[in-house]
């Protein structure tokens, strides 16, 4: 039987139509945060999950990644790792680029934030076609990290590729290979 919190957390999700742009259904989790009880549901959904994985890192993509990546890293006694879109990070990086829809993004780290061989959780608010993900996978793996899962709190069923539930706002993970 499904997580009953799994609801709340669903119908805490504000889904706003064509936003940004025409046709692109929005998933807003601002929503979420504004009810600390649901808030704090989807961080202990992670932190039930992960605690006692021996996870070293959590690594949270930009930018809604920064908002429970901390929260999971903290209550898991693991550091957390920004995971930056290009030219914010001060330090030497290592890069990523990876293909959108119209152009291309880029993933950032500090050189030296993982070690090689240590376990690292990503985490992002959501997967729609997968491609945010990978490159993070990618990145962590460059760096010689072991990628133990993705989590997320949202997989957008429209994509075939790299879904990873069939429900939308379920608690998601993956193993990254
Ligand atoms: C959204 C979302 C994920 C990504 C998922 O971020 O927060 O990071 O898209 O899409 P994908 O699975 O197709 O790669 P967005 O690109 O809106 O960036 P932002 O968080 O910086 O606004």
């Amino acid at each position: 039987p499904a997580d009953p919190r799994l609801q709340g957390i669903s119908d805490a999700i504000r889904v706003v139509p064509h936003f940004p742009k025409q046709g692109i259904m929005f998933n807003d989790i601002t929503t979420l945060l504004l009810r600390p009880g649901v808030f704090k549901d989807a961080v202990d959904m992670f932190v039930e999950r992960y605690r006692g994985m021996g996870i070293a890192a959590v690594a949270g993509i930009e930018a809604r990644g920064f908002i429970f990546g901390p929260a999971i890293a903290l209550a898991i006694g693991a550091k957390f790792i920004p995971l930056r879109k290009p030219k914010k990070l001060p330090g030497e990086v290592i890069s990523e680029t990876y293909v959108l829809e119209y152009g291309t993004d880029c993933l950032e780290m500090h050189v030296g934030a993982i070690e090689p061989r240590e376990r690292v959780l990503i985490v992002d608010d959501l997967v729609a076609t997968g491609g945010t993900l990978c490159a993070a996978i990618n990145l962590m793996e460059r760096a010689g990290a072991d990628v133990v899962e993705c989590a997320c709190l949202i997989g957008l069923p429209k994509f075939k590729v790299f879904r990873l539930s069939t429900h939308e706002s379920d608690i998601l993970s993956k193993v990254s290979n």
